[in-house]
């Protein structure tokens, strides 16, 4: 089959297509196997083919086939009962990625876990995209509530493109975004109450939010970017009048709030057990507990979204509303990108370059028409 592989870690001009790879051999058990027609690319196909984790999250053996997130068509139910998945061989299903790899190929095997079918009036390429950052984007907008005041640091990137429509379906009270791209943010599907461009404003003085018709400090900062903490942490060290003028966010004691998915570096690496466990567990517990606890008058109340929904739940509530147009899948209209070497390097530029408009796509083949017999 064909597939993109790299032989190697490191850098994106080691991606390649093969044209002859071998399908794969054989279907794990929780898994079934699909066509692949759209694969969407997300930070840690970076991360993975970087090297960054590979001790964690790198592939087992070379050369390996990266991409996780996909819509295809489904070949094999490998036993499962059909009316337990919601799906049958033929039907188009969107899943989220569980081991970032695999999916850059004609034909891939995915986990029923987080597998769910494609409603009709959906595009490929939308459910593809919608996959693994607008699921995530959904279950992180079920910990904010219409009555808080929320401002999206990251904001057009897969995640927060989907989660700031999720946001605005709940109308909560004011949504603002901080972002390269004010232009993009100001029109449709996301028409904020208020946007900063970071490349040229001091995102984290409030008087320039004041500016910009912010007249009250957030009540909710959603972190999609990393290290606005670490903003704070330098601006609790003010005097408090100084400090008070010019933090964005209100502090815990008043129902002030800090809601991240990623640590204070982008590009962090880990490759011990050790390091996994102090980056995303104990700096976050030690944080949750100073802010509540020891600057609950200063600093927001920091909370880590560890145990974001990771079910077919989630996956179901996604394409329904996106499907009912309440939501609309954004893809990068750089893309979708063609299926080899040059097409799916330039796509990991896109993605590794932090200047996504959305999802980044790779259209690997068209819609399938299974025939059984040609499986
Ligand atoms: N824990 C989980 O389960 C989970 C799941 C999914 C994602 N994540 C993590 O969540 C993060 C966001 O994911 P994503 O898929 O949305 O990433 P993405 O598509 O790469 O988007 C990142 C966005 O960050 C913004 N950005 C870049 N440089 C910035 C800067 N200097 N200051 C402020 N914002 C900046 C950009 O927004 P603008 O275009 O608006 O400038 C960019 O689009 C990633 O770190 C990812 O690894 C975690």
């Amino acid at each position: 089959m064909k597939a993109i592989i790299s032989n190697n870690y490191g850098s994106i001009s080691n991606l390649h297509l093969s044209l002859d790879f071998p399908r794969p051999a054989s279907i794990p058990k929780k898994e079934i196997l699909v066509k692949t027609e759209c694969v969407a690319l997300s930070p840690g196909d970076c991360r993975v083919l970087s090297g960054a984790c590979k001790e964690m999250q790198g592939p087992p053996s070379f050369p390996y086939i990266p991409g996780g997130d996909l819509c295809g068509t489904v070949l094999d139910l490998n036993g499962h009962d059909p009316e337990i998945l919601g799906y049958d061989v033929g039907d188009r299903v969107a899943t989220r990625f569980t081991r970032n790899r695999d999916a850059l190929a004609e034909y891939c095997t995915v986990s029923t876990v987080m597998t769910g079918k494609v409603p009709a009036n959906l595009s490929s390429s939308d459910a593809a995209a919608l996959a693994s950052s607008a699921t995530i984007a959904l279950s992180l907008s079920k910990r904010i509530t219409p009555e808080e005041r929320v401002l999206v640091i990251g904001a057009g990137g897969g995640v927060g493109s989907h989660l700031l429509q999720f946001l605005k379906l709940k109308s909560v009270k004011f949504l603002a975004a901080a972002t390269h791209d004010c232009e993009r943010m100001s029109k449709d599907p996301f028409h904020l109450d208020a946007l900063l461009d970071y490349t040229n404003t001091d995102i984290y003085e409030f008087s320039n939010w004041q500016n910009v018709g912010v007249d009250e400090q957030f009540d909710t900062v959603v972190d999609l970017s990393g290290g606005s903490w670490l903003h704070f942490l330098d601006q609790i060290k003010l005097p408090e009048n100084e400090r008070v003028a010019r933090m964005i966010v209100k502090p815990s004691s008043k129902k002030g709030r800090y809601l991240t998915l990623v640590p204070d570096v982008y590009n962090f690496e880990i490759h011990t057990v050790w390091q996994g466990m102090k980056l995303f567990l104990f700096q976050n517990l030690f944080r949750a507990f100073y802010s509540r606890f020891f600057r609950r008058n200063r600093l927001p109340a920091h909370t880590f979204a560890m145990s974001l929904d990771n079910d077919l739940d989630i996956m179901k509530e996604t394409l329904k509303l996106a499907s009912e147009k309440k939501i609309l899948a954004c893809v990068d209209d750089r893309g979708p990108f063609e299926f080899s070497t040059d097409g799916v390097q330039a796509a990991f530029e896109v993605q590794k370059s932090r200047k996504v408009k959305g999802k980044v796509i790779v259209q690997v083949s068209d819609q399938t028409n299974v025939n059984p017999q040609s499986r």
